[in-house]
């Protein structure tokens, strides 16, 4: 089916879905419960949060729970003191966590490695004196350009751990754009690995990290950590590069844990916008641990007893909050694969979750629907009786692929919760419970503590039922406390619609308050989940000499759900060809990397324009799509 059927069927979709009596029996939260939680935070926000707050452990308690005095910089817990590492990993040494299970890790080639709590500590306080001793100190940035592996997690911790600000960079992407980042963030360190393997292939990273650094690029980069993954020959600089084993082996088990101000910052994570640069998205230790802490518990209802597998790559947000420190927090047991899903066949992910028992399955639609695919056979061969709660995020999900999921990995009686957020909340947003009515497509409610709105371009709600632009009317604490170097774009979230936050989607609420995400309201393409910049992309084709002028859409894909069409015009001389257009998709891999698909390239004469001379993309889009995204009846078009 196309793209246009699923958003038809979106607006139709009229099934609902209502908890098994023993899922709510069992919950943490029941509906009474829940229902308090709501009004509790309605009435009293900042109530809400402190005794989110008091869940964790702090080494100064804070003054204030938020001060907006200086809104949009919002500061959440003033005055606190406290470390993400110390609730992730240093409490659980105390406790009955100790010896469980952390961090269970598959490789592709069928490699398995387990960390109890215990040794997951040692490990990260090894790296951390190694980082310390490499002359990282608070407040410096490093960067980590990594697969999922281990030292991916125990690298993130350890900086977090010593006070260094980590940017995991996914590995797709290519050495002009991991530069890009390290030079933004003035990075002082780089982790790498030798490779990883992908699809029955070694895929070598550390020769990308070297070009990135080449020159007096990235000169900022004083020393670069390089992980043994394949046993593949690396050249290794002399003075610069150290391997990660030899690094860690003379250090000692114990490491101090920095006390940082809760608004210190985390970490950096970029992610696309409306211009051709990425933005540098800041966490920081206290709001995000809060957030992040209260909101994964809630929804996915982590018990003792659960094996949690959130399929995302830790270069992404959702690989932060839900892979990593929202797992670890909880202390629940965490699941990584660092391969591809259908290798060596089609049955990887129902194999792993079958071997390891998994309970809670957290993945995104663009998977469900490159699984569906391939049939039910290969989900039917495996026993998935441990699954107790599924989850989908970033991107809408169609209620075909709802169901889909549903009946054949959750037996039709696992609830699929389907979480929206991004990068910039750092926590879900809007969302059910495993106690819900669900309605397949949509994310159904804000959490407690998180109010939101449909509105017009004036800020003014719309009716229900009617297009309009999702805001965010309150702070909470997990929200970005700013972007890298960047005060002016960050205040843009907050400046669109005056005093509320936008976050750049089109929703619609049903009649019974439900929400319904329909997808990007602005120039930034949603493939399989992956945000990216039209302007990105074109700026990416505008290197080719032969590339004169260039506009990039999103189209209907039936996996990614959204891919990239790019309408080129080209400069005196040059021919279109399938030769240009294969030179061109090289291009634009050299400058972003395998992580930004081009589906299709048209070449015109012509881009329609706006009198001042703006691109107008969104006509492209509608030629393309035979409809415009959304129903934005009720908005002022601009
Ligand atoms: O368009 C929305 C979509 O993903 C965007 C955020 O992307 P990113 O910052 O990369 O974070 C993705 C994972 C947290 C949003 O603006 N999105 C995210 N979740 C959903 C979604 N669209 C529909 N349904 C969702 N559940």
């Amino acid at each position: 089916m196309d793209q246009s059927g699923a958003i038809d069927n979106l607006l139709q979709e009229e099934r609902v879905f209502r908890p098994l009596p023993q899922l709510v029996i069992e919950a943490n939260v029941n509906p009474q419960e829940l229902e308090g939680a709501r009004k509790f935070a309605a009435m009293d926000p900042a109530g809400y949060w402190e005794e989110a707050a008091d869940e964790l452990d702090w080494f100064k308690k804070w003054d204030q729970v938020l001060d907006d005095k200086d809104a949009p910089f919002y500061r959440w817990f003033p005055g606190a003191r406290c470390n993400i590492v110390y609730n992730a990993l240093d409490r659980h040494i105390e406790t009955a966590n100790k010896n469980k299970l952390a961090l269970i890790w598959e490789g592709e080639p069928g490699d398995q490695r387990k960390y109890t709590y215990f040794e997951l500590y040692r490990e990260v306080n090894r790296f951390a004196n190694a980082l310390r001793s490499l002359g990282v100190r608070k407040g410096d940035r490093v960067v980590i350009y990594m697969p999922p592996l281990p030292e991916t997690v125990i690298s993130m911790l350890a900086a977090a751990k010593i006070g260094a600000v980590h940017s995991v960079v996914f590995a797709g992407f290519s050495a002009k754009a991991l530069r890009k980042r390290i030079n933004d963030a003035q990075a002082k360190l780089l982790i790498t690995s030798d490779g990883f393997y992908r699809n029955g292939r070694i895929i070598g990273l550390k020769e990308t990290a070297d070009e990135a650094l080449v020159g007096a690029c990235a000169d900022c980069v004083e020393a670069m950590v390089v992980v043994r993954r394949c046993n593949i020959g690396v050249d290794m600089v002399d003075g610069r590069d150290f391997q990660y084993e030899d690094l860690v082996r003379q250090e000692r088990n114990e490491a101090p844990t920095e006390v940082m101000d809760a608004d210190d910052p985390l970490f950096l994570l970029y992610t696309s916008g409306t211009t051709g640069t990425p933005k540098g998205v800041v966490h920081s230790h206290g709001g995000y641990m809060v957030g992040v802490h209260r909101t994964l518990t809630t929804v996915f209802d982590i018990k003792p007893t659960d094996i949690f597998w959130c399929t995302a790559d830790p270069g992404w947000v959702t690989g932060h909050s839900a892979g990593i420190y929202g797992p670890l927090m909880a202390g629940t047991t965490s699941v990584m694969y660092e391969g591809h899903p259908n290798y060596p066949q089609a049955d990887r992910l129902w194999s792993i979750v079958a071997k390891y028992g998994v309970t809670i399955f957290y993945t995104a639609p663009t998977m469900i629907r490159m699984l569906m695919r391939f049939g039910t056979q290969y989900p039917k061969q495996h026993d998935l009786s441990s699954l107790r709660l599924l989850g989908t995020v970033g991107e809408p999900i169609s209620p075909e692929a709802w169901i889909w999921l549903y009946k054949n990995i959750g037996r039709s009686e696992c609830p699929v919760l389907d979480t929206w957020w991004q990068t910039e909340t750092g926590m879900f947003m809007i969302s059910p419970l495993p106690i819900s009515v669900l309605k397949p497509g949509s994310v159904t409610k804000a959490l407690p503590g998180v109010e939101v709105d449909v509105v017009d371009r004036q800020g003014n709600p719309v009716p229900p039922g009617k297009g309009g632009l999702l805001v965010v009317t309150q702070p909470w604490p997990s929200m970005m406390t700013g972007l890298w170097n960047d005060d002016d774009r960050f205040k843009e979230y907050w400046s669109q619609i005056p005093g509320v936050y936008y976050a750049g989607d089109v929703a619609r609420r049903d009649e019974d308050g439900y929400i319904w995400i329909q997808g990007r309201a602005d120039d930034v393409i949603n493939i399989a989940g992956h945000r990216i910049g039209s302007a990105e992309l074109e700026a990416a084709f505008g290197v080719h000499p032969a590339v004169c002028e260039c506009a990039a859409v999103g189209v209907p894909d039936q996996i990614k759900g959204e891919a990239a069409k790019a309408f080129v015009m080209l400069n005196e001389g040059f021919e279109p060809g399938d030769e240009l257009i294969k030179d061109l998709k090289k291009t634009i891999r050299n400058e972003l990397g395998p992580v930004a698909v081009i589906k299709s390239i048209e070449f015109r004469d012509s881009l329609p324009k706006t009198r001042s001379g703006k691109l107008m993309r969104r006509v492209l889009k509608a030629e393309e799509n035979g409809f415009e995204i959304g129903d934005l009846t009720g908005l002022d078009e601009d």
